[in-house]
């Protein structure tokens, strides 16, 4: 994987760039569709690639590796072959998902020890057991185990679970570097900045990861519950220190203001499973605001769904059509849904690169912040 830093915004630290992977390159800033257990909620690959034009999905170790399970994934050629999403793919690591789903884990320097959210079967994540587990997924880029800790957090709490995620990279560097990808393929390793919302811990930990001089790097442990502010203090911390010439993820974020502030502040990639689940419960983010298209005041506007935004589902069918569908519970409400939020999602961070282009992102990005956020 290669990254070309293709233009940096003067007046604020928002950067334009270009990563290169086995399956194609993304321009960045990008927002990736989460697809957590392969498929991305309600949405077909087709619509992925040609309405919502997604340049890289998720998947994720923690789901995948409990269904369908590494025998099925092995014999598939991996998940791309699998769901057939021919695009750049980013697996995380389960160092999220084993705390937020699983009923018991007991956390270890070995590892976590977990009982599925299926079925209550036990099971061991280590950083050697993730890295082999990714190397059988096939992702283009995957993630290394780490603890995300909670907010708030003890200090000394925070502190030694930094340590033991700094620890397990380094185990995760030594089994990933060691082994090969099995399907023909270069795969890279991202590690991941911890601390909580502790400037210290943040800094130590930035510069820790910056010193391994992996290919990109990603943020994790933000938007658990802290208030924006924090969340962008700390990523301006960890953005001053993580090299400028690498692509920055920070995972899990955000709604569309906190997606066009970090930009600001220097993150390229970002994660976030608000549009889709949003979307499924009604909440459509579009050009003009924000919709909770269950409202009765939606039963008779035949207008679009946003007009502005263009594409396939946000212009043919009317909000009408679409309140009565959620109040019918009709399946293709969600996948509507999902489909125009998503779009919206891809053509806010390609705006926002146009705009980082033509040296127009902070006005822009003013004004967008205050006009997307608005209720409806
Ligand atoms: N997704 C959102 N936040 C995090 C994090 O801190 N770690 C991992 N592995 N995944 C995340």
């Amino acid at each position: 994987m290669t990254f070309d830093l293709v233009a940096q915004d003067p007046q604020t630290k928002a950067r334009a760039g270009v990563v290169h992977t086995a399956h194609g390159s993304i321009q960045t800033p990008i927002f990736m569709p989460v697809g957590t257990a392969g498929s991305v909620k309600a949405v077909h690959q087709r619509e992925l690639k040609e309405d919502i034009k997604a340049q890289i999905i998720l998947g994720n170790t923690y789901h995948l590796y409990l269904r369908p399970g590494l025998d099925v994934l092995r014999q598939a050629g991996g998940l791309h072959k699998f769901n057939g999403w021919d695009r750049p793919i980013l697996t995380d690591s389960g160092g999220y998902q084993v705390y937020s789903l699983s009923k018991t884990r007991k956390i270890k320097e070995e590892g976590v020890k977990f009982r599925s959210h299926i079925d209550g079967s036990e099971h061991l994540f280590s950083p050697e057991g993730v890295m082999d587990i990714q190397r059988v997924i096939g992702a283009d880029i995957i993630m290394a185990f780490d603890e995300c800790t909670p907010w708030p957090c003890e200090y000394s709490y925070a502190s030694r679970s930094l340590d033991m995620t700094h620890r397990w990279l380094q185990r995760c560097i030594a089994r990933f570097d060691s082994t090969e990808g099995l399907y023909g393929y270069q795969q890279t390793l991202f590690p991941i900045v911890q601390g909580s919302t502790f400037k210290d811990l943040r800094v130590r930990s930035a510069e820790f990861i910056a010193a391994q001089g992996r290919e990109g790097n990603a943020i994790g442990g933000l938007s658990v519950g802290e208030p924006a502010e924090l969340m962008y203090e700390m990523t301006e911390i960890v953005c001053d220190i993580l090299p400028q010439d690498k692509p920055r993820y920070l995972m899990g974020v955000g709604t569309p203001a906190n997606i066009l502030e970090n930009i600001a502040l220097g993150v390229d990639m970002f994660d976030c499973v608000l549009p889709t689940r949003n979307a499924r419960n009604g909440m459509l983010f579009t050009t003009q605001g924000i919709i909770n298209i269950k409202n009765k005041k939606w039963a008779d506007d035949f207008s679009p769904v946003d007009a502005e935004l263009g594409g396939y589902a946000s212009t043919f069918y009317s909000k009408a059509y679409l309140r009565h569908l959620f109040q019918a519970s009709e399946y293709l409400a969600g996948m509507i849904a999902s489909v125009h939020n998503l779009t919206f999602y891809l053509w806010l961070v390609g705006e926002a690169r146009q705009q980082i282009l033509a040296g127009t992102f902070r006005e822009w990005k003013e004004r967008m912040v205050k006009q997307v956020m608005v209720r409806l």
